[in-house]
């Protein structure tokens, strides 16, 4: 029997990167039914400004609510550190970010009280983690890292190897200088490096370094959250449905996903037509 509690999670990113937030929230939630929306016609975010982020996250979320889902998970950090307060103003749904739970994660771990965060040009600029660690723990001492080419490396699989690494020595040689024993992986793309930039960082950061992403924590707020409010199906169901809406041709998607997802997509991929244009009235 249909029930409220049917209704898909919408699941939210510039394109392909969410899938490793989808992946753990399948991981966390397994009965719940799932609507990702990649708007691949217009990646990347994470180069692009405050406003234009914001308006393709309203975008998304119209598009979302559109389909009936019951809540809203923005997987991408750029949208989130762009456009969660937006989105959270304009939608009657639970709305969900990444920074959040993961900065929550980092303040409790960190001994030292240095946490570095590793970003998009775009989510470090915005200075979202920053803020969230102070409010958490004022007098931590953050060090933001942009690493716009670790975006592009991620998609194009190359994962590791001397140019990979190359690449990191450069972005965190600077934490040499520092006292970092925490470390947040501020982007749905760098979970795919983990083990470069484990490699890499033990040259600048201590070898119990914490080396956290957004997955997880993000599934685990959503879980608790959607918990209390009554929200989740029961877990006797049988596992979700999981489909996939993309505003380019699924050709290219569907072969990077894979990767991104760790298995082959099991549902259907669909395009659709985003409309770009303000937002107003309250939507969800
Ligand atoms: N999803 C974006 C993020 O987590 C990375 C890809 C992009 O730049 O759009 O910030």
């Amino acid at each position: 029997m249909n029930d409220a509690t049917d209704a898909p999670i919408g699941i939210f990113d510039s394109g392909v990167g969410g899938l490793t937030v989808m992946r753990a929230i399948i991981e966390e939630l397994p009965a719940e039914n799932l609507l990702y929306l990649g708007d691949t016609a217009r990646v990347p975010y994470g180069n692009r400004g405050a406003e234009t982020v914001r308006r393709y996250a309203l975008n998304a979320a119209e598009l979302l609510s559109s389909h009936g889902v019951k809540a809203l998970v923005v997987a991408c950090n750029t949208a989130s550190a762009f456009a969660l307060e937006a989105l959270r103003e304009h939608l009657t749904i639970p709305v969900f970010g990444v920074i959040e739970p993961v900065a929550r994660q980092a303040a409790a771990l960190s001994k030292s009280g240095d946490i570095a965060v590793l970003g998009t040009r775009g989510t470090i600029g915005s200075k979202a983690y920053q803020q969230t660690l102070l409010n958490l723990r004022p007098g931590l001492r953050v060090h933001p890292i942009a690493c716009p080419l670790l975006v592009p490396l991620a998609e194009e699989g190359w994962t590791a190897g001397s140019v990979t690494e190359q690449v990191l020595a450069h972005y965190l040689e600077p934490l040499a200088a520092t006292d970092v024993d925490t470390m947040i992986l501020g982007c749905t793309h760098y979970p795919l490096l983990r083990d470069a930039i484990e490699g890499v960082s033990c040259n600048y950061c201590p070898p119990e370094l914490n080396l956290l992403d957004s997955g997880r924590a993000t599934a685990q707020a959503v879980s608790e959250a959607l918990g209390e409010q009554d929200l989740l199906r029961s877990r006797n169901n049988a596992d979700g449905e999981h489909r996939f809406l993309l505003t380019d041709l699924p050709e290219g998607f569907v072969q990077t996903a894979q990767f991104f997802f760790g298995r082959s997509l099991d549902g259907a991929c669909e395009h659709v037509d985003i409309t770009d244009r303000a937002t107003s009235s309250a939507t969800g």
